[in-house]
């Protein structure tokens, strides 16, 4: 397993771009400035697994693509990315243990083939609160649900999870330190919140126990993205 992570190892930049072209771009910028590339859902349906494959040649990849469907598409779907030898794939943890299984199964026979991918599974989204989750048919708080899903995860064979910063340090203490966590919404002091709430400093990210912090507009919209890259890391260097 590829440990340990230095501090940029850390860092993931969201590629959250119009097309390939741009991202490929961004990415040729930022080579080693950054730890991780992460290409969601948008940019892998236009530009697809050739693009990643290119987008490969400037540093580890994070494929974020959320799989949820029965355990058999799950973990074939999975086998297919795998092809790609991400650094990391997600799933929904909502999928339940047989689908998160088949899922890590998958990974643990590529790692053993030499693979490095490892698998996450997404906890709660944070654009769900108490209320959406309760239409959904979950009573409770998402924090207490988040950890019970990481617990699932964990048990199912994932490596980590997706949460937020605030649920990191439960999920690490119930979990391990070594079952990570990544974690969404980062933004660096003084920079503008944009659409997201509840956003935490790259210090303060680290310091709650974020494995991996996703940053995506304040360094690709940034005027120099590869000094805002420089910044943020020298933000989480000081957590101390
Ligand atoms: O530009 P920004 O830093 O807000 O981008 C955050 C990235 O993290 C986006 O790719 C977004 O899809 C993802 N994300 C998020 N909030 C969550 C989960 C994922 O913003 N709760």
């Amino acid at each position: 397993m590829p440990q340990p992570l230095t501090m940029r190892d850390r860092l993931v930049v969201a590629l959250d771009l119009p097309g390939g072209r741009e991202a490929l771009a961004m990415a040729s910028r930022l080579q080693g400035r950054v730890g991780l590339f992460k290409v969601g859902l948008e940019l892998f349906s236009a530009e697809g697994p050739a693009f990643v494959r290119e987008l490969s040649r400037w540093g580890p990849v994070f494929l974020d693509l959320k799989f949820h469907d029965i355990p058999t598409t799950v973990g074939r779907a999975v086998e297919r990315l795998l092809d790609l030898d991400p650094r990391l794939v997600n799933v929904h943890a909502q999928g339940g243990s047989a689908m998160l299984g088949a899922a890590a199964e998958a990974v643990q026979k590529h790692r053993t083939g030499g693979g490095r991918t490892e698998l996450l599974a997404v906890t709660v989204l944070t654009s769900l609160d108490a209320a959406a989750l309760e239409e959904t048919g979950h009573q409770g708080d998402p924090a207490r649900l988040a950890l019970r899903l990481a617990r699932l995860a964990k048990n199912a064979g994932c490596d980590g999870v997706v949460c937020s910063a605030q649920e990191a340090g439960v999920i690490r203490e119930a979990c391990g330190d070594a079952f990570w966590r990544l974690t969404p919404v980062i933004r660096p002091l003084g920079a503008s919140s944009q659409d997201q709430a509840r956003v935490v400093d790259p210090a303060q990210a680290i310091r709650a126990g974020s494995t991996w912090l996703v940053v995506g507009r304040p360094i690709t919209h940034a005027a120099d993205p590869e000094a805002a890259a420089e910044e943020i890391l020298r933000q989480m260097e000081g957590a101390g």
